[in-house]
């Protein structure tokens, strides 16, 4: 509990979602330490192909990359993490000029941007411990002449809902100005028969990443879920283009968070996670109507995932 009882966002959201019928939690939750750490576990998997792929595409077409974007670029990345993928840009650029990583840990984030500045000593680096949501970010940013460079690799976008896919990109749109471009990394329809491995694997990766929400509640908000109760679900929904992750009831069951009771009908889910598969013309129109044109689009040979380049319209 933070100040009082409506001031712990994580508290709220849970209470909030389990009261709620179908029950749902905000997927950001699933990011505590421990949920980090499987998280990178799961970038590693056989079946979970994005993270290779875009990696793939991103090594393969830097230097085009590079050359669209021009020299001296300034490179915001949104949700930063490990800054494993920028460097394959900053490797390909004309002397670029600053790099800025967005990340809500801010004692990862500075880690992270202290062992980047040791291999790229002449770029600044300007971190900003936020929330990549948040708005204003350009207050924030470094006054360093230079093209403004969105970066935004992973499909994280396809964890959004379109209301806040629209609002990032106004937002990123406004931080950045006019002569701005935008890298962004998006995840595309496919059928279930590689999606559904991905988001279920063998190993049992994913599964644990989705449970550990539980524990998490129960840590943090005095809950009482027996997380062997509950089992991982991933689902292909079709009409929506999206893998949904749910965490489904074994049996018939009463929990308690908070202070609070939920019960729980054998079988019932927790939805906790949405991850869209956004066919190119509906993220271009999206784009269109938040100020970005689609300028150029880079996929692996199989077509399972794009990198695309907006620049500001
Ligand atoms: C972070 N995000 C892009 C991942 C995805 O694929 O939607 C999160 C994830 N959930 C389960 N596996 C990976």
């Amino acid at each position: 509990m933070m100040d009082g009882e409506g001031s712990d966002p994580f508290r709220n959201d849970v209470i909030s979602g389990l009261s709620r019928k179908p029950k749902s939690l905000p997927s950001r939750w699933l990011y505590d330490e421990k949920g980090s750490a499987l998280f990178d576990e799961i970038t590693e998997l056989p079946e979970y192909y994005p993270t290779r792929t875009e990696l793939k595409i991103l090594r393969n077409k830097a230097g085009e990359m590079a050359e669209a974007i021009g020299p001296h670029a300034v490179i915001i990345e949104y949700g930063a993490g490990s800054l494993l993928k920028v460097r394959i840009l900053l490797d390909a650029l004309d002397r670029p000029r600053a790099f800025v990583p967005v990340d809500i840990s801010a004692s990862h984030l500075h880690a992270a941007a202290e062992g980047l500045n040791e291999d790229y000593p002449e770029l600044i680096v300007d971190p900003i411990a936020s929330d990549f949501m948040a708005n204003n970010l350009g207050e924030a940013l470094p006054e360093t002449p230079g093209r403004n460079v969105g970066f935004f690799p992973g499909s994280t976008v396809g964890n959004l809902s379109d209301a806040e896919i629209k609002r990032f990109l106004s937002n990123v749109r406004s931080d950045l100005g006019d002569t701005s471009c935008f890298i962004i990394g998006v995840d595309q329809p496919k059928s279930p028969d590689i999606l559904i491995p991905a988001y279920d694997d063998a190993q049992g990766v994913t599964a644990a990443f989705n449970l550990n929400l539980l524990t998490r509640i129960n840590r943090e908000l005095k809950g009482d879920f027996d997380p062997g109760a509950f089992e991982h679900e991933a689902r292909w929904n079709a009409e929506d283009s999206r893998i949904e992750m749910h965490l489904r009831s074994l049996k018939r069951q009463r929990v308690r968070v908070a202070g609070e009771v939920f019960d729980f009908e054998q079988g019932e889910t927790i939805h906790t996670e949405n991850s869209r598969k956004i066919a190119l013309d509906r993220f271009e129109a999206m784009a269109a109507g938040c100020g970005w044109t689609l300028k150029r689009t880079w996929k692996d040979e199989d077509g399972l995932f794009a990198v695309l380049l907006l620049e500001a319209s």
